[in-house]
């Protein structure tokens, strides 16, 4: 997706602007630009494709100054190409923008535009804006701001320089995210905080219609109605090393490999291990407000809603409240019954997807409670929601999501036996027990990472396939939703997940000689069930493997077993999606992808 960077400071802006876009890299991207403020004009270079593609053209036809714009663009209007990357300029060449988000409303301000003799040179809705910037503007662009940004209808981050004010850089948002840090070499913006944490850990995050008035030695803030506003910074404790790749050939491997720790730490973070007690003050629910929910609904995308559907599904078996999980760019669209005592759990890596904070916000609007189960502090939907469930992963790169996704579950099973305690349905000796079986997990992870030649192996003799079918039944099931996305995203072979007793009333007519079936089998009281389906296959034609723990010698009959360490149940999808991760990543290696910023995908989806 699009990413934003600005500096102004007393030294040159231009190294600047390229660090914080390389650390936006892994957003995913199909062009590059940066437009710098020269000795009182506006300097533009854009490059389509790769952002070694920019540096390389800003090293033959340098650029000099101190203040400057850069981005990072990701294509909605118009397709990827040197005119239509941004910054985009105004046609008297005086203001330059960069943008993230859609203008839903550009057609038509732009026909007006065009009416009043403007000619356009790209096909983007970033132009339409710097056009009506300039077309607007008087002697001031905070008061340009304040008469244009009513007019745009869609979501925005917008960073801005303008020829009359060349040391200023002026930034608004809505919808998209924006953040502006403090330092002593300058002042910056940008849409992630990776972009400057180098240079500032003293972070401004701008709310909803703000506007920040950024110059080398002051940050002023206004308010929608032009108020002057102060705001308090917010420190920003990230370790620039976990933003490296450490000597791991990906980020993906990296994080696959940081799981253990990121389980410990999370558990950690809600569990006193000591006293196997669930740390109150974390939960989102009081006892008597647990009592009183008579649903719970789960909403995210992608691999946040996959971790969803495994809570819905625990917090439903395991609590007996009624509990379901929605795909957040359906849940506005389906006019969803709310009950009076149902509260809400948003799942969002980033905090910044569109879809996510739209749905968050019905939730609100409705009066109900919701709770942010979410990887970064300070984005979005942790700042909305009524509370934040904090992952503790770290920050997460590869668009493929991996150990947040295991956060993200590892909550949700204590969420689910919180909620399960509270309401009488386990006795305080159940939970004990419950959470010394999570706490065994980190390290029942490590085992199994260190298991992964054989599916390396296995991997250099499957990456021909063709399509791979993961199946399972229950939490399995969703568990191979998440596997077969993995493997859709980063190897880009056409994967199935299906619920294992479905395939005999459609999908076992694409089983044919060699079909590779991925089978989930944790749950052992559906194990017999499980081998009966794995059978149908077999006999088929299909390869098939089991992943889970203690196979029952009918399981062994039937499939090659990936096995699991002894695990409970209730959390053995945990472990399992740890060499769904690793053979998706092999996979992907042995077919020569692009791992960690797979084509067509973006690290957070900001637009709907
Ligand atoms: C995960 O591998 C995907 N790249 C994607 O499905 C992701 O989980 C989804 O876009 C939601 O992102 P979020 O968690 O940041 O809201």
């Amino acid at each position: 997706m699009c990413g934003i960077v600005g500096y102004t400071g007393q030294k040159d802006c231009v190294e600047f602007i390229l660090k914080g876009l390389t650390r936006l890299e892994y957003r995913g991207y199909d062009s590059a630009g940066i437009a710098v403020m020269e000795k009182g004009r506006i300097g533009v270079r854009k490059a389509k494709g790769r952002l070694k593609n920019l540096k390389n053209l800003v090293e033959d036809n340098p650029l000099k100054g101190r203040t400057g714009i850069g981005h990072t663009r990701w294509a909605t209007h118009g397709e990827p190409s040197d005119i239509n990357a941004h910054p985009h300029v105004d046609v008297n060449h005086q203001i330059a923008i960069v943008h993230n988000g859609i203008i839903e409303n550009s057609y038509v301000l732009r026909r007006g535009l065009e009416q009043k003799g403007i000619r356009f040179i790209s096909e983007t809705d970033t132009e339409v804006v710097v056009q009506l910037f300039a077309y607007y503007y008087k002697d001031d662009m905070l008061n340009t701001l304040y008469r244009v940004l009513p007019m745009l209808e869609g979501s925005f981050a917008l960073g801005v320089i303008d020829q009359h004010r060349p040391d200023t850089i002026y930034c608004t948002r809505k919808g998209s995210p924006l953040i502006v840090g403090e330092s002593k070499e300058g002042n910056l913006i940008a849409s992630d905080i990776p972009a400057i944490l180098e240079y500032s850990r003293d972070i401004y995050f701008l709310e909803e219609m703000e506007i920040a008035v950024v110059e080398p030695a002051a940050i002023r803030f206004y308010d929608e109605m032009g108020n002057f506003i102060k705001k308090e910074s917010s420190h920003i404790d990230w370790d620039m090393e976990a933003a490296e790749k450490d000597g791991y050939a990906h980020f993906m491997l990296k994080e696959i490999y940081q799981q253990p720790k990121v389980l410990a730490d999370t558990l950690n973070h809600y569990v006193d291990l000591e006293k196997m007690a669930i740390r109150r003050e974390m939960m989102p629910f009081s006892p008597s407000e647990a009592q009183a929910l008579d649903k719970l609904t789960l909403i995210g995308c992608g691999t946040a809603y996959h971790a969803g559907l495994m809570g819905q599904s625990l917090v439903s078996r395991l609590a007996r409240l009624q509990s379901e999980c929605d795909m957040a760019s359906e849940f506005r669209y389906k006019d969803p019954i709310i009950e009076k005592n149902e509260a809400f759990v948003v799942i969002s890596q980033s905090g910044e997807t569109a879809d996510t904070i739209a749905a968050l916000r019905l939730a609100k609007a409705s009066g109900s409670k919701v709770a942010a189960l979410c990887n970064v502090i300070g984005s979005t939907i942790a700042r909305e929601a009524h509370q934040l469930l904090y992952t503790v992963a770290g920050p997460e790169i590869a668009v493929a999501s991996t150990k947040a996704y295991s956060a993200q579950v590892l909550v949700l099973m204590i969420l689910a036996l919180d909620l399960a305690h509270l309401r009488g349905r386990l006795s305080d000796e159940e939970l004990k027990a419950g959470l010394a079986e999570l706490a065994a997990l980190p390290q029942k992870a490590e085992a199994l990472l260190e298991q992964k030649e054989h599916i390396q192996y296995f991997a250099s003799r499957q990456f021909n396939c063709k399509k791979i079918f993961f199946i399972g039944r229950l939490l399995d099931f969703y568990l191979a939703m998440e596997a077969a996305l993995k493997q859709k995203e980063i190897s880009y072979i056409h994967s199935e997940a299906y619920s294992a007793g479905e395939l005999k009333h459609g999908p076992l007519a694409l089983i044919e000689e060699g079909t590779l079936v991925m089978a989930m089998t944790t749950q052992h009281h559906v194990m017999d069930k499980m081998a009966s389906n794995i059978q149908e296959a077999r006999v088929r034609g299909g390869t098939v493997v089991a992943v889970g723990s203690s196979p029952t010698p009918e399981l062994r009959a039937v499939a090659e077993v990936w096995e699991l360490p002894p695990v409970d149940d209730r959390f053995a999808p945990l472990l399992a999606i740890i060499p769904m991760q690793l053979f998706a990543y092999y996979m992907a290696l042995q077919r020569g992808c692009d791992i960690d910023k797979p084509r067509n995908l973006a690290k957070s989806v900001t637009v709907e």
